[in-house]
C-alpha cells in the first residue's frame, strides 16, 4: 500500500510532537501540518489526504469552525477527522490506542473511496452498454465459436431470434461470398490472443446481405486462457451497398465501352454489345444461374469480341471473303480476348476472359479456338454464343441485310445440338417475346 497522507491541524507544539512521533513509528504515513482552517484547506487542495487530526484544545483554533470549513469544501468532505482532546496527567496520550484509531479511520476512508470508484465504474459500464447496444451488434461466443450471447440489435439486423442464435455456431450468419482466407485470418488472429478488425459481409435469415465493421476480441482468464470471444459490429449495409453499386456501375460502363471499342473497329454498332448483354442476362436467368452469375454474364458478355482490337485492319475490315490464312488470324480474336483479361483475379474480368475465349466454341466440338464441346464449354460461353449469333443475324450490316425473325429462328433451331446447347435454344424460343422486346427497345430506327 502507498504511504497515506495525514494532515494535522494544530498550533500547539507539544501535541504535534506527541502525535508525530507516534505516527512516525509505523512509517506508513506522510505527515503534513496546518495551523488553521485556511491553511488546512490549502494543504488539502495540494494533495489527497486519508485522515485529518484536529486538535480541539488549540487556543488559537476554533475547532467547530474549522470542521465546518473543511466539511464545506466539497472536495474533501469524505475524509475522516480524529479529534485530539486535551492531554493531561489525568488523560494521558495513549499511543497504541491512538495508532489503532488512525489505522481504522484510514482503512474506512480507503474502502469508502474504493466503493465510490466501483460505483462510478458500474455507472460508466452501464452507460457504455446502453450506448453500445443502441448502435452496435454485440455477441459473445465460447472458445468453440458457439454463440452464448447476442444483443437486441444483433437480432434486429440478422433477422434471427435470440433462441435461434444462442447455442448455434457463429457461422449461422456467414455469407458464402466471404473468402475462407478472411475467416482463416480472423481465427489465426484471435487464437493468437489479439484483436481482429475488418469489414464482413453477412447473411440474414431471409438471405439478404448485411455488411458490418467488426471487432473481435478474445477474453482471457487469470491463467491467460481464452474463455470467450466478444464481437462488436457496426452495421454499414447502406454505406457499403451504395459504394458497391457505384463501383459496379462504373465497372459496367467501362466494360461496355471497351466492348463497344472492339465492335467499333469491326464496324459493329454499340447497340450490339448492349443487346448481347441483355439477351445473355435474360437467358442466364431462364437457365437458373445464380444471381451472381447473372450479374457476371450481363457485365462481361459485351467483351466477347474485345480481341478484335488486335486484328489488323486489312483482315478485320476486308469486304470480301477471307482466305484460309486470314480466317485463322481472325479466329485469334478469341485468344487475344482471353489473354487480355485472364491474368486478372477479378471475377468480372475472369468472366470476360472466359467469354472472349469460348464464344465461338460449338456444342458439337467443331468450333474454335480449342474445339471443346458440350458442357465443357462454360455456360457463359454457351449463352453468349446464342445471344451473339441471334443478334448478328437479325441485324442489318454493311455487307448483308437483316434476316427475318422466322429465318433466324429456323437457323437457330437447326443449329440446336450442333453449334448451340439445345437447352439454351429451347430457352430462347420459350422467351422469344421478351427477346424481341429487348431488341426493339435497344435498336435505333
Ligand atoms: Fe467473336
Ligand atoms: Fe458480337
Amino acid at each position: 500500500m502507498d504511504k497515506q497522507n495525514i494532515l494535522i491541524i494544530d498550533d500547539d507544539n507539544k501535541s504535534i510532537h506527541l502525535v508525530t512521533s507516534a505516527l512516525n513509528i509505523s512509517n506508513l504515513y506522510n505527515i503534513h501540518f496546518a495551523i488553521n482552517a485556511k491553511n488546512g484547506i490549502e494543504q488539502l487542495e495540494l494533495r489527497e489526504h486519508s485522515l485529518i487530526i484536529l486538535d480541539v484544545n488549540s487556543p488559537q483554533l476554533d475547532a467547530n469552525e474549522t470542521v465546518k470549513i473543511i466539511k464545506n469544501s466539497s472536495l474533501q468532505n469524505q475524509i475522516p477527522i480524529i479529534f485530539l482532546s486535551e492531554i493531561s496527567p489525568a488523560k494521558p496520550f495513549r499511543k497504541e490506542e491512538f495508532l489503532r484509531k488512525v489505522k481504522r479511520n484510514i482503512k474506512l476512508y480507503l474502502s469508502r473511496k474504493k466503493q465510490i470508484e466501483i460505483d462510478d465504474t458500474k455507472i460508466l459500464l452501464e452507460q457504455y452498454k446502453i450506448a453500445t447496444d443502441a448502435g452496435s451488434l454485440v455477441s459473445k461466443t465460447d472458445a468453440r465459436g458457439i454463440i452464448t450471447y447476442v444483443n437486441d440489435r444483433f437480432c434486429e439486423v440478422s433477422k434471427y431470434s435470440r433462441e435461434e442464435l444462442i447455442g448455434n455456431p457463429h457461422n449461422i450468419t456467414r455469407s458464402p461470398d466471404v473468402s475462407k482466407d478472411t475467416f482463416k485470418d480472423l481465427w489465426e488472429t484471435i487464437l493468437a490472443k489479439e484483436t481482429w478488425k475488418g469489414t464482413i459481409k453477412n447473411r440474414a435469415k431471409d438471405g439478404s446481405p448485411y455488411y458490418v465493421e467488426s471487432t473481435v476480441m478474445p477474453i482471457l482468464n487469470a491463467n491467460d486462457e481464452i474463455v470467450t470471444y466478444i464481437s462488436i459490429r457496426t452495421d454499414i449495409t447502406s454505406r457499403e451497398i451504395t459504394l458497391r453499386e457505384g463501383i459496379l456501375s462504373s465497372q459496367k460502363e467501362i466494360l461496355n465501352t471497351l466492348g463497344e471499342l472492339g465492335e467499333w473497329r469491326s464496324k459493329e454498332t454499340g447497340e450490339h454489345v448492349t443487346r448481347v448483354s441483355l439477351f445473355s442476362e435474360m437467358l442466364a436467368k431462364a437457365y437458373d444461374c445464380s444471381e451472381e452469375e447473372i450479374q457476371l454474364i450481363k457485365m462481361a458478355s459485351p467483351m466477347h469480341d474485345i480481341g478484335k482490337v488486335i486484328i489488323p485492319d486489312n483482315i478485320l475490315l476486308k469486304p470480301g471473303k477471307l482466305t484460309k490464312e486470314e480466317s485463322l488470324v481472325m479466329q485469334n480474336h478469341t485468344l487475344y480476348g482471353w489473354e487480355i483479361f485472364n491474368k486478372s483475379k477479378n471475377a468480372l474480368l475472369q468472366a470476360a476472359a472466359l467469354i472472349a475465349h469460348q464464344h465461338h466454341e460449338r456444342w458439337d466440338g467443331t468450333g474454335y479456338p480449342r474445339g471443346i464441346g458440350g458442357e465443357d464449354i462454360h455456360v457463359f460461353g454457351r449463352i453468349t454464343a446464342v445471344a451473339d449469333v441471334f443478334d448478328a443475324l437479325t441485324q442489318e450490316r454493311a455487307y448483308k441485310k437483316a434476316w427475318s425473325l422466322e429465318k433466324t429462328l429456323d437457323f437457330m433451331k437447326d443449329e440446336s445440338g450442333k453449334a448451340f446447347d439445345p437447352k439454351i435454344i429451347d430457352l430462347l424460343l420459350e422467351n422469344i417475346d421478351e427477346i424481341i422486346e429487348i431488341k426493339t427497345l435497344h435498336t435505333k430506327e
